[in-house]
């Protein structure tokens, strides 16, 4: 894919749903009774590879353009399946389904490309392995043997780590357990959840019992879910909104070229995934939130992007770190390009995580960047970026559908043509996404 410098954005997109809602809306689906229209899905790779899994459950799924239609079949309702279920790239479907099974009364195998393959399941199988569900795994990674046992053993989970990924886990398995199920998360200063919380809306929205609070210690807070394994779920219609992290690109990519003006519409604005607007817009972009409105218990509304001349910032520091770093974790490369665009720089850290992701995205960021001619330091938490004049270059995506589309909005601010290889991987999340980019590119 080579792509050229561009002068501005104009136009009005739409963006597929969100693929972290769109991954709980069907598996929350399948273990419900009855029948769902879920609108908007996903048409993410990932969603995709979940819902081959969920179907090689037993689970009848219809398709119709961005419709698709779930048949639950109650929360331990699952076929043992005749195959090993593959994840492909996937962490949420690996993630997820290894608490969905841990809870069944068969075992099953969860598999994943190369990528996957490579990333920490200990996370999950630590847990999983408290609730008395047995899983073997080589090296704490997949392939996930997974003894099933229903029902499984209540408990109360510290996570080490701030991921939306195993709390989920966790609280899926918990549907299956004879009790309360609770999860703790990390110490957090501010009140608020430190990872994203779609599967705890969803859940109540599907009628679960789940309790919500914080508590506070050492001037903290710690953020505490809890869920009763007697807790059925009921299906109903619902409507994904667009996905953010999809539509980060856009936002900075609309905010750094002058004269720009767009609109996205209907975009998943929950205040756990918005940080990233609100970190662009204390670093002077330009974007205003327009008819906001909840559906399905998920916040939405409209982004108005202009782009400025000179980005003047409203905060003195450039460094991003702390609370705020697993609110962003997956826009952090489109952040970088970014950082390119600001007079002193951008400084992430407290962001190793990043390494464990895709694809290792602090290497893959510092390691293109300099490519294009930035200022760039790695550290092994973080990068600290330069204002830099970006050259087009040859661009290598290491596979990782984020570092795709965060190289074409630069390719879009710098000078000369630039090459992205592998660029298809952007399918992982947004497969539409270079078609959306030249409709609106001027
Ligand atoms: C996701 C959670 C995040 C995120 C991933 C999607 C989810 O991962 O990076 O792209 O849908 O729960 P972690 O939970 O591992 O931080």
């Amino acid at each position: 894919m080579k792509i050229q410098p561009a002068k501005s954005l104009h136009g009005t997109i739409n963006l597929p749903g969100d693929k972290s809602i769109s991954h709980r809306a069907a598996i929350l689906s399948a273990m419900a009774t009855g029948e769902a229209r879920i609108e908007n899905f996903a048409s993410s790779a990932d969603c995709a590879s979940t819902l081959r899994c969920l179907i090689d459950l037993g689970v009848e799924i219809e398709k119709e353009n961005s419709t698709i239609f779930v048949k639950g079949v109650g929360k331990n309702g699952f076929q043992k399946p005749e195959k090993k279920l593959d994840c492909g790239n996937s962490g949420t479907t690996m993630r997820l389904l290894a608490g969905v099974l841990a809870g069944q009364n068969f075992d099953s195998v969860l598999t994943g490309d190369a990528s996957l393959s490579k990333r920490p399941m200990r996370r999950i199988i630590e847990p999983l392995g408290e609730m008395n569900a047995r899983i073997e795994a080589e090296n704490n990674c997949a392939p996930l043997k997974i003894f099933g046992k229903n029902p499984l053993r209540s408990i109360l989970y510290k996570m080490p780590v701030a991921s939306a990924q195993v709390k989920s886990c966790v609280l899926l398995a918990g549907l299956n357990a004879d009790g309360k199920t609770e999860v703790q998360s990390p110490q957090s200063a501010v009140k608020k959840p430190n990872s994203r919380n779609h599967t705890e809306l969803m859940l109540r929205f599907l009628g679960a019992e789940l309790e919500e609070d914080f508590i506070e210690s050492d001037g903290g807070f710690v953020h505490r879910v809890s869920i009763n394994g007697n807790s059925r779920l009921v299906a109903k219609d619902l409507r994904v909104p667009s996905d953010v992290s999809s539509a980060a690109f856009f936002v900075v990519a609309a905010a750094c070229l002058n004269e720009s003006e767009i609109v996205i519409k209907n975009v998943g604005l929950n205040p756990t995934r918005t940080a990233i607007i609100e970190v662009l817009q204390n670093f002077g972009a330009g974007i205003e939130i327009l008819n906001r409105a909840e559906i399905c218990s998920e916040t939405v509304g409209d982004l108005l992007v202009r782009g400025r001349k000179k980005l003047a910032p409203q905060i003195d520091s450039n460094k991003i770190e702390g609370d705020v770093i697993a609110n962003l974790i997956d826009e952090i490369p489109i952040l970088a390009i970014f950082g390119t665009q600001l007079e002193n720089g951008l400084e992430v850290r407290g962001a190793a995580e990043l390494r464990v992701k895709e694809s290792d995205r602090i290497r893959a960021v510092v390691e293109n960047l300099r490519r294009m001619n930035a200022k760039v330091e790695e550290f092994p938490d973080g990068f600290r970026v330069e204002k830099s004049d970006l050259k087009g270059a040859k661009i290598d995506s290491f596979g990782d559908h984020r570092i795709a589309m965060a190289f074409a909005v630069a390719a879009l601010l710098a000078s000369g043509e630039t090459e992205i290889i592998d660029h298809e991987c952007a399918g992982v999340s947004f497969p539409e996404f270079f078609q959306t980019l030249a409709h609106i590119v001027k």
